[in-house]
């Protein structure tokens, strides 16, 4: 005959261990009973106060109970703290398939472009790439170059003065100077830089670069100058670019040539790009002037020279076929990220 009193509290416990839905709910289920006061432990504590006929089967069914209890304790504890770690990874999960953040790549600047693939084609030609100060004196930026004070080609290049005789370089050519000043014949350099004149509008701009070339050497004719300038214009806008030379004037050159390529857009038929001409000028060059051989200590019986200068931003509208100069200082990255 089972014992009421323990069955009761069999039942008890076997239902809340049921119910319970956390791991900390079992302990307190244990606790109730079979903690020091829990129930089932006072009721093994009262046994003596059984009659002792009923005594041993009572002691013997309440250690059977306990011995239930705790193994469905054990039993339901392994149960709950299984759910309980795995709603916690559940909680902590990482989608190891999600594709990592790319940190956005930057891109070379158009002009960078094209100033290094003019260097580039130079330098395959034997060139060293030189460079002077955009802060030049008076003497480097017109008066070695054959242009004196009062000569109306200063009025060409709008010039921002520093100080009387200090100002920002107009041109690249006074790059041409301070060379070869400082070096005897042979030269063949090629000179990238910045340069600054008073104007802006949509083709000119205050601040632009140039690239500017010389060729200095004993015998070297006009005949090299346009060779080299024609192997420029094909490498840079393409082999069946053609190319005329015509005639200008640079107090620095004499006889002096600007080079115009024939219109990309029409093909020499006129349009709106080439102003109908069918051409587009390029750049300026000309026989290094034999005063300017003089100003640096050479002696023009002994070398003659060509040089020549380029705008970095009208060569690269020319070949991306950009129409305003002002995109290239915007910063605007719609513009500037399709040159990637
Ligand atoms: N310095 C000239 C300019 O800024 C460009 C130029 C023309 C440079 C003829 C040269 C040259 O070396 O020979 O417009």
């Amino acid at each position: 005959m089972p014992d009421k009193r323990v069955s009761e509290i069999l039942k008890g416990a076997r239902g809340e261990a049921a119910r319970a839905k956390l791991s900390a709910d079992l302990e307190q289920v244990r606790v109730k009973y079979l903690g020091r006061q829990g129930l089932l432990t006072q009721f093994l504590r009262s046994l003596p106060s059984i009659p002792a006929s009923e005594r041993p089967e009572a002691g013997r069914q309440a250690n059977e109970a306990k011995a239930e209890i705790e193994a469905l304790l054990g039993q339901r504890l392994a149960e709950l703290r299984g759910a309980e770690r795995r709603r916690e990874l559940e909680s902590q999960r990482v989608d190891l398939t999600v594709p990592g953040r790319r940190p956005p790549m930057g891109t070379l600047h158009p002009l960078t472009l094209v100033q290094d693939e003019i260097i580039e084609i130079f330098q395959g030609l034997g060139f060293a790439v030189a460079e002077g100060p955009e802060v030049e004196s008076d003497f480097y930026n017109f008066e070695a170059l054959n242009i004196p004070k009062d000569h109306p080609a200063r009025d060409m290049q709008d010039t921002f003065y520093l100080a009387e005789d200090v100002l920002l370089r107009t041109h690249t050519s006074p790059v041409q100077i301070r060379t070869m000043k400082a070096q005897p014949p042979p030269v063949r350099i090629i000179c990238p830089g910045k340069v600054y004149r008073r104007d802006a509008d949509i083709t000119h701009s205050p601040m632009f670069h140039q690239v500017e070339g010389l060729a200095v050497d004993m015998s070297i004719s006009m005949g090299d100058l346009k060779g080299t300038l024609e192997l420029f214009a094909r490498e840079m806008f393409g082999p069946r670019t053609t190319i005329r030379f015509r005639p200008s004037f640079f107090p620095f050159t004499e006889p002096s040539a600007e080079v115009d390529m024939r219109c990309f857009l029409c093909g020499g038929e006129g349009c709106r790009v080439c102003k109908q001409s069918g051409w587009l000028e390029i750049l300026g060059s000309g026989m290094v002037h034999p005063q300017v051989l003089s100003n640096v200590g050479y002696d023009p019986e002994e070398v003659t020279g060509w040089a020549f200068g380029m705008g970095v931003e009208r060569i690269a509208m020319l070949k991306y076929g950009i129409d305003d100069i002002r995109l290239f200082f915007d910063n605007d990255l719609r513009f500037l990220t399709q040159f990637a």
